[in-house]
């Protein structure tokens, strides 16, 4: 079997290599090794290399605009990687097949896509855009160019996820009415609050190409090694938090997102020079489709949870409701057979009344074994060490061989995105947002 690698013929070429290349998706066979770059050889980025590596695939370039990263890429990596801080180089490479985009997020769009049509196929962090008009760039980027795209919330190769969609199937909590998830944590590297190096000199980063799009502001480290804490760089706890939520959600429930977008929430602790909310509540309105009853959504960030550092999901139904955290659990507390009553301040002859009426409805049986209601708790645990991360790059290195879809491509990635973004725009501009899932186009 021809293998891109191959059929790449000139580094020159590689766009328009890239071009053909999306008119001749070919699939290769599986031993034939995956060569993949990182572009962000970050911390997301480093542990997307290693879980990529433990699926199978061969690390040949890196591309970082921090010359501190790209050391340590060679030192965990191996000296052989090419390194630089250009990603058009590695763009240009024949020998990369795919790459993984662990930028900060106001990278995502353009790499993405200038990758994609360079003839590679593209692994891209979360949340899958920084803004909403960047969506649909993706989407027909990667509809156009035929290349695979999986973007990089874990969650939806999960074997647990998995499990809780199973049992949401089978009709283990009923009818769903609700969701609730949320994201605490009480720390300053929770709160993004990352360790600055002390080599971070404009000899030693390209600050130019770390702004990208972004507004030209003067050299001042923190910004890029705590790019989250801006609305320039990142998308805030809804996008960086919020968003895996959604993808979760979307995989267990089916749902392809709301309609409705309200956030609320405020800067409350981390007042370190930020200009995102540490505290942040979204509500969102997912009405009846065919796939699933009309629910609502509440998710919750909290950044000063003095109490504990957790998350999770409960997703909630008419007979039972059902957890996830390190594993699934379904608990199930069935409501009493009769309604009860409310008559001890009626009259005395209206409460004989009523009850004679009741015990006709609901005759006083003897209680035996039978009445005894259920209080049942399921639980479902994933194997010790178990990875979404290495299955989720399983999946994407699938892909790239066999040339059939993956598990969130850039359709599902954005249709998490959207409403976390909107959140953000609810919370700033103080207003609903409403959002149709099926275009992915945000209303007034
Ligand atoms: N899937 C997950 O669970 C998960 C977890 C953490 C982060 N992420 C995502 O991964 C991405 C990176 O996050 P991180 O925590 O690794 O941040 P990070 O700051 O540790 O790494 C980002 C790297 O990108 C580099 N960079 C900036 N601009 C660049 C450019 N133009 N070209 C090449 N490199 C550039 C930076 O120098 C930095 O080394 C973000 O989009 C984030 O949302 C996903």
């Amino acid at each position: 079997m021809t293998s891109r690698r191959h059929f790449l013929a000139t580094s020159a070429g590689a766009s328009l290599a890239g071009s053909l290349l999306a008119q001749v998706p070919q699939s290769r066979s599986a031993n034939d090794q995956i060569q993949i770059a990182i572009i962000g050889a970050g911390g997301q980025g480093s542990d997307d290399v290693r879980s990529s590596l433990a699926a199978g695939a061969k690390l040949v370039a890196a591309s970082d605009i921090y010359q501190g990263r790209l050391t340590r890429a060679r030192e965990v990596f191996g000296k052989d990687i090419l390194v630089t801080r250009d990603y058009r180089e590695v763009l240009a490479r024949r020998d990369v097949d795919a790459v993984i985009v662990a930028t900060p997020d106001h990278w995502h769009q353009k790499i993405a896509v200038d990758a994609m049509n360079a003839g590679k196929d593209v692994y891209l962090e979360k949340p899958m855009v920084q803004r909403i008009d960047d969506g649909k760039i993706v989407v027909g980027a990667q509809q156009k160019t035929g290349r695979i795209l999986q973007v990089g919330s874990q969650r939806v190769s999960s074997i647990v996820y998995q499990k809780a969609r199973e049992l949401m199937q089978s009709g283990a909590i009923g009818q769903l009415n609700m969701v609730e998830a949320w994201w605490d944590r009480n720390s300053a590297i929770g709160a993004w609050q990352y360790s600055i190096p002390p080599d971070a000199t404009p000899e030693n980063i390209d600050w130019d190409r770390f702004l990208g799009r972004a507004p030209k502001v003067p050299f001042e480290p923190v910004r890029l090694f705590r790019w989250r804490n801006y609305r320039d760089y990142g998308t805030g706890v809804a996008g960086d938090l919020f968003v895996h939520l959604f993808s979760g959600m979307h995989f267990v429930t089916g749902a392809i997102g709301p309609t409705r977008v309200y956030a609320a929430g405020g800067l409350r602790f981390w007042k370190d020079g930020r200009d995102v909310p540490d505290v942040l509540l979204g509500l969102y309105d997912y009405p009846q489709t065919a796939r699933h009853p009309a629910f609502n959504l509440a998710l919750r960030v909290n950044f000063v949870d003095g109490g504990s550092e957790n998350s999770g999901f409960r997703f909630i139904g008419t007979d039972g409701i059902l957890t996830i955290g390190s594993g699934v659990t379904v608990s199930k507390s069935p409501r009493e057979a009769e309604p009860g009553y409310t008559i001890d301040t009626f009259p005395k002859a209206i409460q004989e009344q009523f009850l004679k009426k009741y015990r006709e409805e609901y005759p006083r049986g003897t209680p035996s074994a039978d009445a005894i209601r259920p209080q049942v708790e399921d639980r479902y645990l994933p194997p010790q060490g178990y990875s979404d991360h290495r299955d989720h790059h399983r999946n994407f290195l699938e892909a790239v061989r066999s040339r059939k879809p993956v598990v969130e491509d850039a359709v599902f990635g954005f249709r998490a995105a959207g409403p976390a973004l909107l959140s953000n725009v609810s919370y700033f501009e103080q207003r609903v947002c409403n959002w149709n899932p099926e275009t992915m186009v945000a209303g007034s």
